[in-house]
């Protein structure tokens, strides 16, 4: 039994100003909006600017969960990023946004498991919290994708865009955590993935000719692969939560494709206005599209206490997961 439940007390979320259209894209690429619109169902990224990182968009996002929460940065116990575009190879992301926020000397790491990384990061914060190790803890998803896409590859230059969400979770005594389900498959990393100035192949010139630093995708594979395991951890979560797909008030699924996030919305039956979309506005966003869009819901006042939220995501690794969570007033 835990020892205490877990809620989420506040969200935020932030996006760079510099905004990059689907006729943009056109000027420097074979493709069309409407090529975009109709297989992605994309019309818009944000990108960071030179100067901005992981760390700086976090931090903003952090900071509008912070106002929300109407708490102090002092007050969490530890701080989470779930990012794969970290300001540095070490250390962690979340070290430099706590020191951004003006926090010295409270744990902070990382959480790189790409577009899964939200669900990672909340399934291990709400544990952290329900065991009662901490009290408040910040977890954010946070991604700079632009800084490390392949702008002259149509397949991928369209589907990413920057952006942060972040949650603060706090003890409580009635559990929004109902259950999660996990899961990871290795052996076909080249699905999808940068393989950047890992050990496999540690940067030289050779390496940066042949673009290692920049993300590679299987499109077609990988698509059917995402649709097959989101409805899979779906099913196993609303099972070990002991629900059913009829009791899912909102569906806050990674926007990767809006042809996947349909096709779940199909399976589960669920009419438009409960399946959170902001895909046309942010593009993909990797580990920060969920927290991004539950914070635009929330905050947009149309999640109620007692509604059940489910949280599902597939991404590089091969990984994925769900998780199902009864709001909280
Ligand atoms: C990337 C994705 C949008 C491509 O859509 P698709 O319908 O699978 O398209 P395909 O890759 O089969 O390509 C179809 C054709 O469009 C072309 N094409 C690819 N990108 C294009 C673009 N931006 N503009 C115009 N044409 C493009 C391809 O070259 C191909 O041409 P061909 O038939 O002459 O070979 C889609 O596969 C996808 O969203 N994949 C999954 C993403 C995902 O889930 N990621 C995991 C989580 S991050």
């Amino acid at each position: 039994m835990p020892s205490t439940g877990v809620k989420i007390a506040g969200v935020g979320h932030y996006a760079p100003s510099r905004i990059v259209t689907n006729r943009d894209l056109e000027e420097w690429l074979e493709t069309t909006d409407d090529w975009i619109t109709t297989r992605t169902g994309m019309k818009r990224r944000h990108w960071a600017s030179e100067d901005e990182a992981t760390s700086d968009l976090a931090a903003a996002a952090a900071s509008a969960a912070l106002a929300h929460a109407g708490i102090d940065a002092r007050q969490i116990d530890c701080f989470i990023v779930a990012t794969v575009t970290p300001d540095y190879y070490f250390p962690a992301t979340a070290c430099l946004v706590a020191s951004k926020l003006g926090v010295s000397e409270k744990p902070a790491f990382d959480v790189a498991i790409a577009c899964s990384g939200f669900i990672y990061g909340l399934t291990i914060a709400s544990g952290l919290i329900r065991s009662g190790i901490y009290k408040r803890i910040m977890l954010i998803g946070a991604e700079t994708l632009s800084k490390i896409l392949d702008k002259e590859d149509r397949a991928t230059a369209i589907l990413f865009g920057d952006g942060a969400g972040a949650v603060i979770l706090e003890a409580s005594e009635r559990d929004s955590f109902l259950a999660s389900d996990l899961g990871a498959d290795g052996s076909r990393p080249e699905l999808l993935y940068a393989q950047g100035s890992g050990a496999r192949r540690p940067l030289d010139h050779a390496a940066l000719d042949a673009k290692v630093h920049l993300i590679h995708m299987q499109g077609r594979e990988t698509f059917k692969l995402a649709v097959e395991r989101m409805v899979d951890a779906t099913d196993s979560v609303l099972q070990k939560a002991n629900l059913e797909k009829a009791d899912v008030t909102f569906l806050v699924p990674h926007q990767a494709n809006r042809r996947i996030i349909d096709a779940m919305a199909r399976y589960l039956d669920l009419p438009d206005d409960k399946v959170v979309v902001n895909i046309a506005e942010y593009g993909n966003t990797s580990a920060a599209s969920i927290p991004m869009a539950l914070s635009e819901t929330v905050r947009a006042g149309l999640v109620r206490p007692g509604d059940l939220i489910v949280f599902v995501a597939f991404g590089g690794g091969l990984s994925w997961g769900a998780v199902a969570w009864r709001w909280a007033a």
